[in-house]
């Protein structure tokens, strides 16, 4: 059944059907359901908050069976013309020196028969402002580098892609931070990282690696290399760490207590959602 509703005319019925069934029942259904607020997966949440969360794992459930999420094509970014302050916001990084593929990276490219390949990098600026991609840091300036979520297999660093609206988000309350670079990601993310270092002109310090869910764990996993490496070309680690939704430990905790995915499950926006999406689509989407 999923796969014809893939194609039409099942595809724009059942799509009519899922906006009416929204719209007239569980939107209205989610908000009385959250007017008490013992009710809510936290009690402090908001009804909005409440109702937003729901609201994404309802259209993440449509999209498993109708893949109306297109995620871009990472491959496909032309190279652009960094003179120019009118070409896009997306370029190319060059790949990483076979001279820094070096102890732990040497032994996980060697066992994934992976060699460094250039990946498209996107720069998203705040409203309103006008730097030129690449431009050296203002004085004091601190930027934030995202890796996209998506469980290592799906989704894109590109701005149009759902993670972008993290981005978005952080560039419009973060007063500090005028724009974020994020980038594709394969090999490792350590490429992209001295790019912000030694082409663009960040200091280490003033760089915030920020991940969701499987792109946490990458960022989690650069700091560790680039902490225990000091020594190995590499620029020093970044200032600080935003992990959402970090996916750090799925496995059995030592404790014997259950997994905090599976205990955070029905609160977790990001994360465990993805995966519990795929096990409980039809009871979790009420
Ligand atoms: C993505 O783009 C590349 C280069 O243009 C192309 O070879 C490839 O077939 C595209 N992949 C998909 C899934 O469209
Ligand atoms: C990243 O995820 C993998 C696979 O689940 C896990 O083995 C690894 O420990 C995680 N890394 C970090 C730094 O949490």
């Amino acid at each position: 059944m999923p796969r014809l509703l893939r194609h039409q005319p099942l595809k724009g019925l059942y799509l009519t059907f899922q906006l009416f069934s929204a719209v007239l029942v569980r939107i209205p259904l989610w908000i009385v359901l959250a007017i008490p607020a013992s009710w809510r997966p936290r009690a402090q949440w908001s009804i909005k908050r409440v109702v937003t969360l729901k609201l994404l794992r309802f259209i993440l459930a449509i999209d498993k069976n109708t893949g109306i999420i297109k995620t871009p094509n990472h491959t496909a970014i032309t190279p652009v013309d960094q003179a120019d302050p009118h070409s896009p916001t997306a370029l190319w990084i060059t790949p990483i020196s076979d001279k820094l593929i070096r102890d732990e990276l040497a032994i996980w490219a060697a066992a994934a028969a992976i060699s460094p390949v250039q990946i498209p990098g996107y720069w998203l600026n705040k409203k309103g402002s006008h730097i030129v991609m690449s431009a050296p840091p203002m004085p004091g300036e601190k930027v934030i580098y995202s890796l996209h979520g998506g469980g290592f297999c799906a989704l894109s660093a590109h701005p149009s892609d759902p993670p972008g609206v993290i981005a978005r988000g952080l560039l419009q309350h973060v007063d500090s931070v005028q724009r974020i670079f994020s980038s594709e990601y394969r090999l490792t993310s350590t490429d992209r990282y001295i790019y912000l270092v030694k082409t663009v002109g960040f200091d280490p310090q003033d760089i915030i690696v920020e991940g969701d869910s499987a792109g946490a764990n990458l960022s989690l996993a650069l700091t560790r290399y680039l902490v225990e490496h000091p020594n190995s070309g590499f620029p020093a680690p970044p200032g600080a760490l935003i992990l959402l939704s970090p996916w750090a430990n799925l496995g059995k905790p030592i404790s014997g207590d259950r997994p905090s995915w599976i205990n955070n499950a029905y609160c977790d926006y990001i994360g465990s959602m993805l995966i519990l999406i795929n096990i409980l689509t039809p009871l979790r989407l009420m």
